[in-house]
């Protein structure tokens, strides 16, 4: 027997404590519905998480959602994943790279949550304004082709879904001294990262190659213990992505942990 769709919308409106009761009193608790703890980011689970109870990071989050950096508001699991490796780093000593950076939420949000034990500097490189044509695929160009017509936002469709950022990320670390903002495309600006030990690597611009290119640079200076957060590996439509870390990680014979996130998180041994 199941429950038609009155009495189904009737029960869902009730609190979900008094749904379960129900539920039990009936012998049925499988009628009750899905309850999520957590539900951004094309993610909905009743798992408790980490990035709750941590007052400092939910500090840090909002401030960073408040100063208008976000690509998106509502990824607090994802950005707590990216503070708890960056804090692992900051007791390893050397410095921090990203790579594809937009207004600098990611790395805000971290600066702020390590507040008492800033990384020597936090090396940050974007172009500012979007893909480099030189370093997308035929696949991924013909992606953001295609997105930009059926967005129909205008512009050049190398931009993406980004728009010029370079002032904007300036301003976001006016008052961070560690951090040096490099301006170009990676992988022609990885020389400019003056840092022979990395403790913290996060890859995040939507396109294999520069990714692959400055996982390989960096992967000889970062220091062992430190880790590597991949933004998009488990995303679907970002297979191209997916395969060249799958084939840099058997190539290096470096496990990769797939999240539920979406991102991928490794090691330096
Ligand atoms: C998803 S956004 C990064 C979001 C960022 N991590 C944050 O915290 O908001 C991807 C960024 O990659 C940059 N990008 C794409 N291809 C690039 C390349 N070849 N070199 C440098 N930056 C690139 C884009 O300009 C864009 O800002």
């Amino acid at each position: 027997m199941s429950l038609k769709n009155g009495p189904r919308r009737v029960f869902n409106a009730l609190p979900y404590p008094l749904q379960r009761i129900l539920a039990l009193l009936a012998g049925r608790a499988e009628i009750t519905s899905f309850n999520p703890s957590y539900h951004q980011d094309w993610l909905a689970t009743n798992h408790w998480g980490a990035y709750t109870a941590d007052a400092k990071f939910q500090l840090a989050y909002k401030n960073a959602v408040r100063m208008g950096l976000a690509v998106d508001p509502k990824i607090e699991w994802r950005a707590h994943v990216a503070c708890w490796a960056a804090s692992n780093g900051a007791k390893l000593g050397g410095a921090f790279v990203e790579c594809g950076v937009n207004r600098g939420f990611l790395s805000r949000i971290i600066l702020d949550y390590l507040d008492t034990t800033p990384p020597s500097a936090f090396y940050l490189l974007d172009t500012f304004e979007g893909f480099s044509e030189a370093y997308l695929s035929e696949t991924e160009a013909a992606r953001l082709k295609q997105w930009q017509h059926e967005s129909g936002r205008s512009g050049p469709w190398q931009r993406g879904m980004y728009d010029q950022c370079y002032e904007d990320a300036v301003k976001t670390f006016a008052d961070h001294q560690q951090v040096r903002i490099i301006r170009g495309a990676v992988p022609e600006t990885l020389p400019l990262v003056d840092a022979d030990r990395i403790a913290y690597l996060s890859l995040d611009m939507n396109c294999a190659a520069p990714e692959i290119a400055a996982l390989e640079y960096f992967w000889p200076k970062l220091v062992p213990g430190a880790y590597v957060v991949v933004d998009d590996y488990g995303w679907l439509g970002h297979e191209e992505q997916r395969d060249a870390y799958d084939a840099w990680a058997t190539r290096n014979s470096v496990p990769l942990l797939s999240l539920p996130t979406g991102q991928c998180l490794f090691v330096k041994c």
